[in-house]
């Protein structure tokens, strides 16, 4: 199977002013030898933050050690950082909103000074760490933690412009072949995120091999998103938009009621719909709930309806 992964910084596609401040935190760790200092990469579901981290690893030749905030419910796993040995590792903690404050004690004397505590009188001096922390709710991440990053970097909705350039590099990655024309539709469909646009890719791979298709066509990619109910005047999803039609339908709703209309959890309702409808100006949160902005209620209420 073909794959696709991001080889080095030069080919991970950022706006252009978040892309030269990665690449000068990287250049100064390289000019003074050491790692980065510890970093904070925020942002939608699907938008390069592990990628980020995998890369710096392998900017600097270390390990990449991955842990899940959720997960990491004790200093027990922890202690496995005391067998790091020099040049040291990128420490990944992936959404770590959702670690207890137990671990982030630790985490912060690791961070403050390199110490490991395991308990009150037993310290150990790591191995270099950057910690890198992932986050899609920055909302949550608690102040002390906050202050502690020397680096706040915000993953951005990408725009049409830079997804073209990520699904170009995507589609010789898998070896496709494809029109102009049809990347810039999918790049239209992908809302923002290049897990998105991955995803349109590898369905519309099935497609072409499927039907015998050699080069992929703007007419493809309008039978497809027709196939997979997607709006290609708004490039929103037939969820989304259901989504705004049921918001349409109150005043306000909380999340947890629009949820349940639309057969999501709670929180893949947040994070994978509610971020990118807000950002892009479909739906306001108000103190009692969510409503539909000007632009939303021409949507739900059918103003605006694109192919579906
Ligand atoms: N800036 C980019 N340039 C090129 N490809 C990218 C970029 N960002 C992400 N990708 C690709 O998109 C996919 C998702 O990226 P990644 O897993 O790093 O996102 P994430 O922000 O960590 O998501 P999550 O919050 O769900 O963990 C990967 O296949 C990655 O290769
Ligand atoms: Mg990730």
């Amino acid at each position: 199977m073909n794959t696709y992964d991001v080889k080095s910084i030069d080919e991970f596609v950022l706006p252009q002013a978040l892309k030269n401040k990665v690449v000068t935190i990287i250049k100064s760790a390289k000019k003074r030898e050491t790692l980065p200092d510890h970093m904070l990469l925020y942002g939608l579901p699907g938008t390069g933050k592990t990628t980020l981290a995998r890369l710096i690893a392998k900017e600097f030749n270390v390990a990449l050690i991955t842990f899940e905030g959720a997960m990491l419910n004790s200093a027990d796993k922890l202690t496995q950082l005391v067998n790091i040995i020099e040049p040291g590792a990128v420490l990944f903690i992936d959404e770590i909103h959702s670690s207890n404050s137990k671990v982030l004690e630790i985490l912060y004397n690791i961070m403050e000074d390199n110490f490991l505590w395991l308990n009150e009188t037993t310290k150990f001096l790591l191995a270099p760490l950057c910690v890198i922390g992932a986050t899609t709710q920055i909302q949550d991440i608690p102040k002390p933690l906050y202050t502690r990053f020397i680096y706040k970097i915000p993953f951005p909705v990408y725009k049409e412009e830079e997804l073209t350039q990520i699904i170009k590099q995507m589609v010789k990655a898998f070896k496709l072949s494809i029109t102009d024309n049809a990347t810039k539709i999918i790049s239209k469909i992908s809302k923002g995120t290049p897990r998105m646009a991955r995803t349109h890719i590898q369905l519309l791979k099935d497609y072409a091999v499927i039907k015998d298709i050699p080069e992929i066509t703007e007419t493809d990619v309008q039978s497809y998103a027709k196939e997979y109910k997607i709006d290609l005047n708004l490039g929103l999803s037939a969820t989304d938009i259901a989504i705004l039609k049921s918001i349409g339908e109150y005043n306000t709703i909380s999340a947890r009621t629009l949820a349940i209309k639309n057969n999501l959890t709670e929180e893949e309702y947040l994070k994978n719909y509610e971020i990118f409808l807000i950002q892009e100006g479909y739906i306001d949160i108000t103190r009692t709930g969510r409503m539909l902005t000007d632009k939303g209620k021409e949507v739900a209420y059918g103003q605006r309806n694109g192919n579906i």
